[in-house]
């Protein structure tokens, strides 16, 4: 057996290959042998792997350099070192730059041909250990970039489990995102999710909510501005888009981003470049683009309310997330999760959720989602006083069946309404909880209220809750 693994030797003259073969099956390596480059691929083909290629240059058929050609396109990694002709240098040359791994020349001599072997076989050897740790490192980088983030994710229903494989089959690409669903079905955590299970999870993400801001203000944040570009520009200013260079932008509420705002957006998202307010110099970025929205897209581009070429331009892969009603089988795991997380946060010695208190959370509908069961499951367990969270624990409107207004947060689309508007919604439905605890005594619920009853009687009119 040869001493460290298998060498072919390809040269036209038997004489040459008789005294190689010889001579290193003296020193130990098993040697095969062709009589031209497409003799060697054939064996290469048939006789599997070689640790080493020793090869002339001058052949009939395929010779050195066409062989090396072939052997760089089919195992890059194969080591192979030419023979070159009578000191001419320019066979070296070209074989270093077709990719040989080293040369001899001829007259060949014993010593350089065994010491060139060992360093060659040696490399590669080094070279694949490398590969190797490297896979491996990257491994370990994921399987922790997944403990922070995917793992957090909870979901065991099928659609949430198409959820996670679209968003680690795309995390790897520079694909644009789009992420839709109601508020707190969990679209920014999938965002960023997608982002740290990327290859650019080492380099910024960076959220912005684009229902947040004024148009002006907006473009400047997204964009930067040179100083003077308008009143308040007191110096130059780096945009969002710059920030996230060669990692990932997260576009919040892009529902409600204005129209000239749109045609911005667009643009950077066709050419990945765009312009600082005030100036003409364009900026170029390699940005990854993710979006959510609690909007229904399509029907804002039907209403006009939404550019469609954006639409199509954002709506390359998209992730829907289902409202928490439709994923009961996630309710429990999701409950016990944020047990977990909250006994701990709170250093409380709550064991569980009792079968009572669990019926009760499967038969809300979660107008708030899964933000709405964390809100429920840590106020419980502040509040209790037991070992396990029971009925008493939980809001007494999520037991009426009605939506509490301190738990359920207005949407976002909604807090955007002019403040009294905003405060009208759960005004009303505090409201029709009295009335209805009451057994719809005005007398009664307005004492409850503390209101007198034309307040409460105008209000019920304004609200269409006058029932005869
Ligand atoms: N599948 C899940 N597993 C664990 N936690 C979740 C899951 N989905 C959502 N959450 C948690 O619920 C809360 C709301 O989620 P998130 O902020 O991602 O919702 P959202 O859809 O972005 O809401 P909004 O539309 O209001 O921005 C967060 O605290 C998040 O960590
Ligand atoms: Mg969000």
């Amino acid at each position: 057996m040869g001493r460290a693994g298998r060498i072919l030797v390809v040269d036209d003259d038997p004489l040459i290959r008789k005294s190689l073969v010889a001579f290193l099956e003296r020193n130990d390596w098993s040697v095969s042998t062709a009589a031209h480059g497409a003799d060697a691929l054939a064996r290469l083909d048939e006789d599997g792997e070689f640790d080493l290629v020793l090869s002339d240059v001058d052949m009939p058929r395929l010779d050195g350099l066409g062989l090396l050609e072939r052997l760089r396109e089919r195992k890059p990694d194969l080591p192979v070192i030419m023979i070159t002709g009578c000191g001419t240098i320019e066979n070296a040359v070209a074989a270093m730059r077709a990719g040989a791994s080293h040369y001899v020349t001829k007259p060949l001599r014993d010593d350089e041909i065994l010491h060139a072997i060992d360093r060659e076989i040696e490399r590669s050897s080094l070279l694949r250990e490398r590969t190797v740790l490297r896979a491996e490192n990257e491994r370990l980088r994921r399987s922790l970039r997944k403990r922070f983030s995917v793992d957090d994710v909870i979901g065991r229903d099928a659609k949430m489990k198409q959820v996670f494989e679209t968003a680690e089959m795309v995390a790897d690409t520079r694909a644009t995102v789009l992420i839709t669903g109601e508020s707190g079905t969990g679209k920014t955590l999938i965002a960023r999710a997608i982002h740290y299970n990327s290859n650019r999870s080492d380099n910024p993400f960076v959220e912005v909510n684009c229902g947040a801001l004024p148009e002006t203000l907006l473009e400047s944040e997204l964009f930067g501005h040179a100083k003077g570009a308008f009143t308040g520009a007191h110096a130059d200013r780096v945009g969002k888009f710059q920030l996230a260079d060669t990692g990932t932008i997260f576009l919040d509420e892009i529902g409600n981003a204005s129209s000239a705002f749109q045609v911005k957006l667009l643009r950077v998202l066709q050419d990945r470049e765009f312009e600082r307010i005030g100036q003409h110099e364009t900026v170029q970025v390699d940005v990854r683009v993710v979006l959510a929205t609690n909007k229904d897209l399509a029907r804002a581009v039907q209403a006009g309310d939404f550019r469609e070429d954006l639409y199509y331009r954002i709506n390359v892969v998209s992730i829907e997330l289902p409202p928490l009603r439709e994923r009961r089988d996630d309710l429990d795991l999701l409950a016990n999760h944020f047990l977990d997380k909250y006994v701990d946060e709170n250093q409380k010695d709550v064991r569980g959720i009792d079968d009572e208190a669990l019926a009760a959370l499967r038969a809300y509908a979660w107008p708030g989602n899964v933000r709405e069961l964390e809100n429920v499951i840590e106020r419980a367990v502040v509040l209790t006083r037991e070992p396990v969270i029971t009925k008493a624990d939980l809001p007494r409107a999520l037991l009426d069946g009605t939506a509490d207004p301190e738990v359920v947060l207005p949407d976002p689309g909604e807090s955007m309404l002019p403040l009294k508007d905003a405060l009208a919604h759960p005004e009303k439905r505090i409201i029709e909880r009295a009335l209805r605890a009451n057994k719809w005594n005005r007398q009664r619920t307005a004492d409850v209220l503390q209101v007198n009853r034309t307040t409460l009687f105008n209000k019920m009119k304004k609200y269409g809750l006058l029932k005869d």
